[in-house]
């Protein structure tokens, strides 16, 4: 950002130059058409920085963007939650989400820092703690009250896991049963629609734990997770699709403060350059399709 914005300070300053030398050949030359030219020259030459800028204009938009102007775009998960995000051998937050926010930070010449936390703390974090959040965030009605959503960029739907002996099959199968779910996330909203016995964890993979321990009788979340637990707790759970539930398909946005535009324009043009330029497509078969 530094960068950019010392181009168009340099560009501001080069300009007064140029309008200052321009009104003094205009007024020690007593003929207009001598003035007109030398304003002529001048433009021309000012064209080069104003040509710059607009080659930038992407960056410069997101200079106009608060969350953006230190240069460091700070990004809030809960690295929880496979494949879209989770701690690696190396002790890093990576899976597809984070990849999607480096490389959204490139193309928007900022720095990416990831703040893992809590999911259910992400919102009220956003705009203080965390520039934004990417964490397989569901656009929801209630979400939007607090915060403004990018673009959609994935499509989910909330999965059931069940132990494999289990014969939930339908709807009615969840009625009063003990489901577990991760805090605050859609699935256990939807939870909270068939049983009053939620068992709420701060981290998935302890409520897939108790299912296996038999503390819960089955777990509410999204499709990709429970696809990967699956394959984590193989031959002792099951999954099945949420469509055999009634449940409806979700939209993953990354969240970010309300009315920052700029903001909002600035992730929107790289998530667009990104499916355009094919990088989007390779995240997704790297994180995604490969689990
Ligand atoms: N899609 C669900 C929601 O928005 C679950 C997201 C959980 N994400 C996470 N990183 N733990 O509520």
């Amino acid at each position: 950002m530094k960068k950019v914005l010392a181009a168009v300070v340099t560009m501001a300053m080069t300009m007064s130059l140029l309008t200052a030398c321009g009104s003094t050949a205009a007024s020690a030359d007593d003929t207009a058409a001598d003035a007109t030219e030398v304003t002529t020259d001048e433009t021309a030459e000012a064209e080069t920085p104003v040509e710059e800028a607009a080659d930038e204009a992407e960056v410069a938009e997101a200079s106009q963007s608060e969350a953006l102007a230190d240069g460091v775009l700070t990004v809030g998960t809960n690295a929880e939650f496979p494949p879209f995000e989770y701690v690696d051998d190396n002790g890093e937050a990576d899976g597809f989400d984070m990849a999607l926010c480096r490389a959204i930070g490139e193309k928007l010449g900022v720095e990416v820092k990831v703040e893992n936390m809590e999911f259910a703390s992400l919102v009220s974090s956003i705009g203080s703690k965390i520039d934004i959040a990417a964490a397989g965030m569901t656009v929801t009605d209630e979400r939007k009250e607090s915060v403004d959503f990018s673009n959609p960029y994935y499509e989910a739907v909330q999965y059931v896991i069940v132990p494999a002996d289990s014969d939930i099959a339908t709807a009615d199968d969840l009625k009063d049963k003990t489901i577990g779910v991760q805090l605050g996330t859609t699935g256990d909203f939807i939870a909270e629609d068939y049983t009053s016995n939620v068992a709420q964890y701060n981290k998935a993979v302890d409520a897939v734990n108790d299912l296996v321990n038999g503390k819960v009788d089955l777990v509410i979340i999204d499709k990709n997770p429970a696809l990967v637990f699956e394959t984590k707790f193989e031959g002792k759970v099951k999954v099945i699709e949420g469509a055999q539930f009634g449940f409806e398909t979700e939209e993953y946005a990354i969240a970010m403060p309300k009315g920052d535009t700029a903001l909002a324009d600035a992730i929107n043009g790289a998530i667009d350059e990104l499916k355009a330029d094919g990088t989007f497509d390779e995240l997704v078969k790297t994180y995604i399709e490969a689990e």
